[in-house]
C-alpha cells in the first residue's frame, strides 16, 4: 500500500484529481469507479476545472459509481445520481449514457445487483476505483459484517451510517434504511484503488483499517491485500498512526 500524507483537504483533492486525470489522459476510454460523500467534492471541482480548461477530455471515458440509496430516483436531490450529476457529470464533457449509478428505484434487489455486475464486466472492468471511508470502516455501503460480500448487493445501513448521513437530509427519518452497493469483490477487482481520507474524525478508523488486522468487521481493511492501492490522507486523518 502506498500511503501518502498531505497537509490538508485541498492538497489531498488536487493530488487525487491528478491521479484520475492522468488515468484518463493515458487511457481516454478508462472506466472510472467513482464515489460520493463529502470527501471527493474537492476532487470533482479540480476535474471540472481542468476539463473546462481543455486539460482533460472525458468524452471517451465511462463511470460506474459505488452505490445508491434504495428507493430514491434520479430527481431526488439526496440520491447519489443527483450528487454525481451536480458535482461532476454536468460539469465535464462526459457522455451521460456512459455514466452509471445503481438504480435505486429497481424494487428487485437480485435483478439490480446482477444487472450492475454484468454492466461492469461489459465495460471491461474498472480501471481505477475512487473510495472514501465511513467512520465504521465501510467502503461504498459495505458495512461491518462477519463476511466480505463479493458482488453488488442490497444492504441494510447501520445506525452509525444513518446518523452520519442525516446531515444531508431534512430529518433522520428521511434517511433511507437500505442501499445498493458494489461488493468488496467488485471493488477489489478494480485494477487500481485510490482512497482519500480527511479530518481528525477519521483518524481512529484509518489506524484500524490500514495498520490493523484485515477483517470484514472493518471492511476497508481488505484493501491492504490489493496489489495497487494509493491512499491519500491529510495530516489530521493520519494523526493516530
Ligand atoms: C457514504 C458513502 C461512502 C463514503 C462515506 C463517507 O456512506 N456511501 O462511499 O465513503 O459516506 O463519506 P464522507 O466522505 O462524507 O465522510
Amino acid at each position: 500500500m502506498n500511503i501518502i500524507k498531505v497537509k490538508n483537504y485541498e492538497e489531498m483533492s488536487r493530488m487525487a484529481a491528478h491521479i484520475l486525470a492522468a488515468q484518463v489522459i493515458g487511457k481516454p476510454d478508462s472506466v472510472l469507479g467513482l464515489a460520493t460523500g463529502s470527501t471527493p467534492i474537492g476532487i470533482y471541482d479540480c476535474l471540472a476545472e481542468w476539463c473546462k480548461n481543455g486539460e482533460v477530455d472525458f468524452s471517451k471515458a465511462a463511470t460506474v459509481n459505488l452505490d445508491e440509496y434504495r428507493g430514491l430516483d434520479h430527481s431526488n436531490d439526496q440520491s447519489y445520481y443527483y450528487f454525481m450529476n451536480k458535482h461532476l457529470f454536468s460539469r465535464i464533457n462526459i457522455d451521460p449514457s456512459r455514466t452509471n449509478v445503481p438504480d435505486g428505484t429497481e424494487p428487485d434487489p437480485v435483478k439490480e445487483s446482477k444487472r450492475y455486475e454484468a454492466l461492469i464486466k461489459e465495460l471491461g472492468g474498472i480501471d481505477i476505483q475512487l473510495l472514501g471511508i465511513g467512520h465504521d470502516g465501510h467502503i461504498g455501503f459495505n458495512e461491518p459484517n462477519s463476511i466480505f460480500d463479493k458482488e453488488t448487493h442490497c444492504v441494510d445501513l447501520t445506525e452509525m451510517t444513518i446518523e452520519a448521513n442525516k446531515r444531508f437530509f431534512e430529518s433522520i427519518d428521511d434517511v433511507p434504511r437500505q442501499a445498493y452497493t458494489m461488493g468488496i469483490g467488485t471493488i477489489m477487482s478494480a485494477r487500481k484503488i485510490l482512497m482519500v481520507v480527511t479530518g481528525e474524525d477519521k483518524a481512529d478508523i484509518v489506524a484500524k483499517a490500514f495498520y490493523g488486522e484485515v477483517t470484514p468487521e472493518v471492511p476497508a481493511s481488505i484493501i491492504q491485500f490489493h496489489p495497487d492501492v494509493t491512499v491519500i490522507c491529510d495530516e489530521a486523518a493520519l494523526s493516530k498512526c
